[in-house]
């Protein structure tokens, strides 16, 4: 797996919704490499990554941000008002990103000084955020639903030149169309995942995110983000990735599988970040079509992680994670699994999962860990694989489990 092969699907996370992706920052991203190399070849990966992860700040808006109709409505959110700042804040946080943290907390910056976060005007806006604006309001205006929707994009654009984005920028924009065989691409959905794979290959990363390591810190941004979208579980997938890794070890599994439960853990419940704000956050009762909705995750995990071609150990992560409400009995989603047909990580997954949502239920659902390992044994054989109960009631009886619980806390 490839650190920016994982940053392409962190990007369609921050577009996924029940049906799969809208592609917004993907495209955003296409198009302004695209800009980037014949205006400004210097910046090209930068503006690339930062067009990828340049709305990663707006999760947990109550709608997805091309969704709103006016710029007014849009900052009336506080989450879209303060994306800019905290997506280049989380961006910061990846090493080597420092430059496409700058390009994302000024991408809604405009020419007169009407923009946000900072007001700055003009060439005070760093040119990779004058780029990314115009890609990102080029996607917003529908400029790539269509061919026909491309042409009445552009008209609606060309009014806000001067206000918006420089003359010197719309002239380039507008050079570039004549580059049909591109801009044929970006409004062919199809294309869209070979294309990010090709130019995520073109286009390298920096170096200090591009090893192991990078790739644990990517994970554990993805697992930030479902704690932004729902802060009541806070901690949940990290305590999630150490009970599965303590776990694993416990149950003598291979290094690799191992290290695959912590990695898979991280990123377990990532397909929550393409349900709607309000349901996620919702503490009372919901209907039966919201909880197949909330269900829905699962396989939104899954897909998520297929979402470049031919990333095999991608995928493999995508698979485990997502299978995590499998039940041994079969009664589980998304698949209805049975038994062992359930990956053994997912399997531990399962229990972990259950184990932590019950330790950390709010108010009189909340049990202690004693109480939640002895709900686990009431369900073994039906809800969960015995014999991982069986290991978990020897890891907690060890002491290894409540290690785990003061370290996670
Ligand atoms: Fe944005
Ligand atoms: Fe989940
Ligand atoms: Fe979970």
């Amino acid at each position: 797996m490839h650190p920016s092969q994982l940053l392409a699907a962190v990007s369609y996370m921050t577009d996924l919704n029940p049906e799969g992706s809208c592609h917004h920052s993907w495209r955003v991203a296409l198009l302004g490499q695209y800009l980037a190399s014949i205006i400004a070849p210097d910046i090209r990966n930068d503006v690339f990554y930062a067009g990828l992860l340049q709305d990663i700040g707006a999760v947990g808006a109550i709608k997805h941000i091309t969704a709103y109709d006016t710029l007014n409505l849009q900052t009336i959110d506080h989450h879209i008002c303060a994306h800019p700042q905290r997506g280049s804040a989380i961006l910061q946080w990846l090493p080597g990103m420092s430059e496409a943290a700058g390009i994302v907390r000024s991408h809604h910056e405009w020419w007169d000084g009407r923009g946000f976060p900072d007001k700055l005007m003009q060439d005070e806006i760093p040119l990779g955020s004058q780029i990314l604006h115009i890609a990102d309001a080029a996607d917003t205006a529908g400029c790539f639903s269509n061919r026909a929707s491309f042409a009445k994009g552009l008209h609606s654009l060309a009014g806000l030149t001067g206000c918006a984005w420089s003359n010197d920028l719309w002239a380039a924009f507008v050079g570039s169309t004549k580059d049909t065989a591109f801009y044929s691409q970006l409004l062919d959905q199809k294309s869209l995942s070979k294309l990010i794979a090709q130019t995520c290959a073109e286009l390298k990363i920096p170096g200090e995110l591009d090893n192991d390591e990078g790739i644990e810190r990517i994970l554990h941004l993805v697992a930030a983000l479902v704690d932004l979208k729902d802060p009541a579980t806070k901690g949940h997938s990290i305590r999630t990735a150490r009970y599965a890794q303590a776990l694993a070890k416990h149950m003598n599994m291979l290094a690799e599988d191992v290290h695959m439960a912590y990695r898979a853990g991280l990123v377990h419940d990532c397909g929550r970040l393409g349900l709607p704000a309000d349901l996620v956050n919702r503490t009372g009762r919901i209907s039966d079509k919201e909880l197949a909705l909330v269900r829905a995750h699962a396989a939104m995990t899954i897909k998520t992680f297929k979402c470049v071609p031919d990333c095999p150990e991608m995928e493999a992560l995508g698979e485990i994670a997502g299978h995590d409400h499998e039940r041994y009995d079969g009664k589980g989603y998304p698949d209805g699994l049975t038994g062992e047909r359930i990956p053994l990580v997912s399997r531990i997954l399962s229990a972990v999962d259950a184990f932590d949502a019950m330790i950390s239920a709010r108010s009189d659902r909340m049990l202690s860990p004693k109480a939640a390992v002895i709900r686990l044994q009431q369900n073994a054989g039906t809800q969960f694989d015995s014999d991982v109960v069986d290991a978990m009631v020897d890891l907690a009886g060890d002491g290894g489990l409540c290690q785990e619980l003061v370290m996670a806390a």
